[in-house]
């Protein structure tokens, strides 16, 4: 969903074409979020005002529209310290429009603009007091009341610093924001925060720096309150039907701790993808944390202390590398995704499956290992393509862990108010770590007592740091809106999940021990199945023009059905189902006539015999299926009217290399239908509203 992108130098001379181009590489790096319309502020030709560049459609268009400003404008004059911020927006209040499109201003002076990712939930109260002040609204975004906020504040405060006006609006709001702010009033200076929307910061020095930690800086205790004049009423917002105290004022600036660089350079963004190629090192910033630049320092502050404060952020240095954002050769960044499977998969189990010993360490849950094992049951909870990767491992995480396993889509979850216990066990699958629901339902059961694991692809996500332990999946960054590696990689930490589970039980040796063997020729098996691409290619060229396409398949294999199901769906805006096969007889079976599309995956599993059942009952009614089936299986083939042979690996692992045919047909229909592979409409990568 939207992005945020901001960029400071300090006394590291740069000109306003060199930042645009940075602020637009930047949000190019953040398109694969989705997004309708995009925007810039950096500041105007005297250096006293804020210019502002907005666009509905791609950053393609607002390229072309900085490119038009530029033209006429002394943008080439090196400033020694500069602050530009940015943002591609995904429409949530108000339609994609360029007024609507941020940044957002105060005032039509442009005195201050900010960037916001997420919805503020009383922003309609807050809008009705700045209305009775005087203000008055251009835009339908719930954004415009925060870029009015702290114009408003600074006109009663004008000794307050630009952070401590930013804590105070950030006090009145409610829901979920990260937030980038620039002013003409505090030239060279930028402040961000967030609650409930991810926000990073990155930091680039010619030197190494000399601390790994920023400490952070409290505001008085509360019991101190200070008399202060925004405590009068009358400067107040009112929230519904009840007052928000505007809260004291925090230390002073003297407080500040700079970096020992002078000269430095910040960027903020949403996600990692968009600083790495300045910097690796950054701090991945904590709900209402408030950081701010100032005179090239960075600091961090909080209002209030919490139990589980760390006291400082730490600057960590990220391994990303930037070809792992490129699209190298290929066509499209989903295209790559499902062709870096063979060694997306290596990197999950790296360092974790000992195929010496046939032994498996997930060091992020290790010490919880004892405490999951005495639970009452295990819940798998996700949203979209990690909910399919907790159906595809149900069944053999019931049979290693002997527990039950009750597999939830996060939003519905939420919906039943599931009642969760102290003694349960909760995963949250999200490759973003970021999905509202997922997140919304892991403080759900985290209140109720439950253990939280994590199983993210994003280190340092919201998901990852609010869980008690968990897994990181390895996958490397995935930009395509739907996802690939990230499934098969989940996929495999469960089923590595399970095999730690399993370690001590004698009677299931036997098991693991061929699960481990599959383990350690999937990858060689991954890159056969992706050798089928030009025959996939074939098939997709007799489907593309077609309304609709059922997936059939069961057991182990039918999360295939529903994941390659939902990966045309999202790529080709086909109609597509996914059918549990053994539900044909009731209901489905009444679609199939020899017009309509079918896919059917036929393995040589426990489930077989039923499948080929299903098989014959599709061929009764003239069906015509397209067959997935294992190498050289000729009984099965006699049924397909047309086949894709994949490597037999061991039943429980059979669905990661059945998915793959699959990926790659909705990849080829999508690029035959014309549809934007990577960035399907109305879709985004991280959704981070409910
Ligand atoms: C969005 C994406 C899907 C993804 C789902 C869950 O809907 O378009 O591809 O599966 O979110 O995302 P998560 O990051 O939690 O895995």
């Amino acid at each position: 969903m939207c992005g945020i992108f901001a960029y400071l130098n300090y006394l590291t001379p740069k000109t306003r074409r060199e930042v645009l181009e940075y602020l637009v590489t930047g949000l190019k790096r953040l398109e694969y979020r989705g997004y309708d319309s995009a925007g810039v502020a950096v500041d105007s030709d005297d250096g006293k005002g804020i210019t502002l560049v907005k666009q509905t459609g791609k950053v393609k268009i607002l390229e072309d529209a900085i490119k038009e400003f530029m033209t006429g404008h002394d943008i080439d004059t090196p400033i020694s310290t500069h602050c530009g911020i940015s943002h591609t927006r995904w429409a949530t209040h108000g339609v994609p429009s360029d007024l609507n499109s941020h940044p957002q201003r105060s005032d039509e002076e442009n005195s201050f603009v900010v960037v916001h990712n997420g919805i503020i939930t009383n922003y309609k109260d807050v809008k009705k007091f700045l209305e009775k002040r005087g203000y008055r609204f251009e835009s339908e975004t719930d954004t415009e009341i925060i870029a009015k906020l702290v114009h408003h504040l600074y006109l009663q405060h004008p000794n307050y610093s630009f952070r401590e006006l930013v804590e105070q609006v950030i006090q009145q709001m409610e829901g979920a924001f990260a937030l980038a702010f620039k002013s003409k009033h505090f030239p060279g200076e930028c402040v961000a925060t967030r609650r409930g929307s991810p926000l990073l910061v990155g930091i680039k020095t010619k030197t190494r720096l000399a601390t790994d930690h920023i400490p952070i800086l409290y505001g008085k205790d509360e019991d101190n309150k200070e008399k202060d004049s925004a405590t009068d009423p009358e400067h107040r917002p009112h929230g519904a039907g009840r007052e928000v105290p505007m809260i004291p004022r925090t230390e002073s600036t003297s407080e500040f701790q700079p970096l020992e660089d002078k000269e430095v350079e910040y960027f903020f963004a949403s996600d990692a993808s968009a600083v790495i190629e300045h910097t690796n090192r950054v701090i991945y910033l904590e709900d209402d944390d408030v950081a701010a630049v100032k005179d090239g320092a960075l600091s961090i502050h909080r209002l209030k202390k919490s139990l589980d404060d760390k006291h400082a952020r730490e600057i960590i240095t990220l391994k990303m590398e930037i070809q792992e954002i490129m699209k190298g050769s290929y066509e499209y960044f989903m295209q790559k995704e499902i062709f870096e499977q063979p060694e997306s998969v290596i990197n999950t189990m790296r360092g974790r499956v000992n195929l010496v010993n046939n032994t498996v360490t997930l060091g992020g849950i290790k010490e919880y290992i004892p405490e999951i094992k005495r639970c009452r049951r295990l819940m798998l909870i996700g949203c979209g393509t990690s909910y399919h990767s907790a159906v595809a491992t149900r069944q053999l995480l019931e049979e290693l862990t002997e527990l039950p396993v009750m597999v939830e889509l996060a939003s519905d979850f939420l919906d039943r108010n599931t009642p969760i216990f102290r003694d349960d066990v909760c995963f949250f699958i999200s490759q973003s770590g970021e999905t509202a629901d997922t997140l919304m339902a892991l403080r759900y059961c985290k209140q109720r007592g439950a253990l939280i694991v994590g199983i993210t692809n994003t280190v340092g996500s919201s998901i990852c740091r609010e869980s008690h332990c968990g897994v990181h999946i390895n996958a490397g960054p995935e930009i395509g809106v739907a996802s690939t590696k990230a499934y098969t990689s989940q996929f495999i930490s469960l089923v590595m999940f399970g095999l730690v589970m399993s370690e001590d039980r004698i009677s299931l040796q036997t098991r693991r021990q061929e699960i481990l063997e599959g383990l350690k020729n999937l990858d060689s098996q991954i890159k056969e199945v992706l050798k089928l691409d030009l025959q996939v290619l074939e098939i997709a060229k007799d489907l593309f023009q077609q309304k609709s396409l059922l997936i059939m398949g069961r057991g182990y294999n039918f999360a295939t059905c529903m994941e390659g199901a939902l990966k045309v769906k999202e790529l080709t805006y086909m109609h597509c189902e996914g059918i549990m096969a053994g539900e044909l007889k009731h209901g489905p079976l009444a679609l199939v006539d020899d017009m309509m599309p079918i896919v059917m995956i036929v393995m040589r599993d426990c489930v077989y015999n039923k499948t080929i059942n299903a098989i014959q009952q599709v061929k009764a009614r003239g069906g015509q299926p397209i067959v997935i089936c294992e190498e050289n299986d000729k009984e099965t083939m006699q049924f397909a009217h047309k086949v894709l042979e994949v490597p037999k690996t061991v039943d429980c692992l059979q669905g990661v290399l059945t998915v793959i045919p699959m990926q790659l047909l909705s990849y080829h229909i999508a690029v035959l239908r014309g549809c934007n592979v990577d960035c399907p409409r109305n879709l985004a990568k991280s959704v981070t509203v409910e």
